[in-house]
């Protein structure tokens, strides 16, 4: 699908952001593996959740979606999951795809995952190899580094294992491995990713400890909990850089998670001169959440890498186009991780930036961005990545004229009411 998006004479309105996608898929998991049952209110209704609930009911767990985005899970208990009569789809979703394979490596069965095009080519070895040194038999394509992969279930033993790369998804796989090892699970992380998983297996009563850059995992059984996930601050960031560059623009942005891990984004854009304000914290669901208000702001270019990029990951497309415009140099470094996303990242918010204006530059870690432009209408592509298809949706709000998006259909994955907010956005 094509999207066409007109310059915007202002930006006013109040937005929930959609529910968080990282909080909803762990979520469903942990409850479909624990003892009794869930009702997680505001539950995603993204393509990348939803693939995680279709998994979830092939392994014969009972979840149940009701009307206003409320889900009902029958949690099967640690031995309850059952042997898939076909071939798993994680779709577009390496959350599902990679925190899955922790689980099913640990189950008394065999199963087969797969995804589409864009999963099938990302890096699996990473989850493979230390799931290997638990005990667990995997393969997979491609030297056994990419998807579909064939899990052979089985006992696994505890290991002590330091993250190459700062990533929660590996994480999370292996600390769902670790819920049914012998022996403890002891990880260390390069930097702080986010920490969903920790926070939820410790509601759930998992014997879990975090003691700086090190999280510890005895064998454990979970207590099903009842849950209301967040506003994600992924999608909300679309809103939160659209306010701040364009020149009449108001938003306020409800319920959103503000997970230190997560919130990356609110430093940087503070950094760059952003007029923001976070208001009314508190918890939800073992979360900190808060609104948040975004006006027209003047930015200016900034340097990031090292501890924060994991913190802004998904957000990095959107901090190039808040570069774009702001005044002076941006420099994003470390930030490699961007080539392996839905679409090598650097290279498309590069390329599909420049096509509006923008002066940027690939870094083989990140980008270099000289700001003060001003963006035009263009013909673009999402390369079918949705960060991208939104990001770019936002860009057009001020660029001058006209601009096309092929693909938009892509911001499903995470935001799937994107174009009607946008369009709300603008009509004030
Ligand atoms: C996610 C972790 C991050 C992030 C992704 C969601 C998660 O990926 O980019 O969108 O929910 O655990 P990595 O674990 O690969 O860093």
């Amino acid at each position: 699908m094509k999207q066409r998006v007109k310059n915007a004479r202002a930006l006013e309105g109040e937005i929930y952001p959609p529910s968080d996608k990282s909080i909803s898929h762990r979520a469903v998991i942990l409850n479909s593996v624990a003892n009794g049952n869930a009702r997680i209110v505001n539950f995603s209704q993204a393509g990348d959740c939803s693939a995680t609930v279709a998994c979830l009911q092939a392994l014969g767990v009972k979840i149940e979606p009701c009307v206003g985005g409320e889900l009902l899970v029958q949690g099967a208990g640690k031995e309850g999951l059952n042997e898939p009569e076909d071939v798993l789809n994680a779709e577009n979703s390496a959350t599902t795809m990679r925190i899955l394979t922790g689980l099913l490596a640990a189950q008394s069965f065999l199963s087969v995952v797969t995804g589409d095009r864009s999963l099938r080519s990302r890096p699996m070895g990473r989850v493979i190899k230390p799931l290997r040194l638990m005990g667990a038999r995997i393969w997979g394509r491609h030297d056994d580094t990419r998807a579909p992969l064939v899990i052979q279930g089985g006992q696994l033993h505890g290991i002590h294992y330091q993250l190459p790369v700062a990533s929660a998804q590996l994480k999370s796989a292996l600390l769902l491995a670790g819920l049914f090892s012998r022996g403890d699970t002891i990880i260390q992380e390069p930097m702080p990713s986010r920490d969903h998983t920790e926070r939820l297996l410790n509601a759930m009563g998992a014997e879990i400890k975090v003691s700086g850059d090190t999280i510890t995992l005895s064998p454990s059984s979970l207590d099903a909990i009842d849950l209301t996930i967040p506003g994600d601050i992924s999608s909300a960031a679309l809103w939160l850089v659209a306010g701040a560059v364009h020149h009449q623009a108001r938003i306020r942005l409800l319920s959103t998670g503000i997970n230190p891990t997560r919130s990356g984004i609110l430093d940087v854009l503070r950094l760059m001169g952003a007029d923001l304000t976070v208001s009314n914290e508190r918890v939800l669901s073992g979360e900190p959440v808060a609104d948040l208000e975004v006006r027209s702001s003047s930015l200016t270019g900034v340097e990031i890498g090292g501890e924060l990029i994991p913190r802004l990951i998904d957000e990095i497309p959107l901090v190039a186009l808040a570069a774009s415009v702001a005044h002076g140099k941006t420099v994003v470094k470390d930030a490699e991780e961007l080539r392996v996303k839905e679409t090598d990242r650097i290279s498309a918010t590069v390329k599909e930036l420049s096509k509006m204006g923008a002066d940027a530059k690939e870094l083989p870690d990140g980008m270099i961005i000289y700001g003060g432009k001003k963006l035009h209408g263009a013909s673009c592509d999402s390369h079918g990545d949705h960060r991208l298809a939104m990001m770019l949706g936002v860009a057009a709000l001020i660029a001058d004229g006209e601009t096309e998006i092929d693909k938009s259909e892509a911001a499903d994955i995470s935001y799937p009411t994107f174009w009607d907010d946008l369009e709300r956005l603008t009509a004030g």
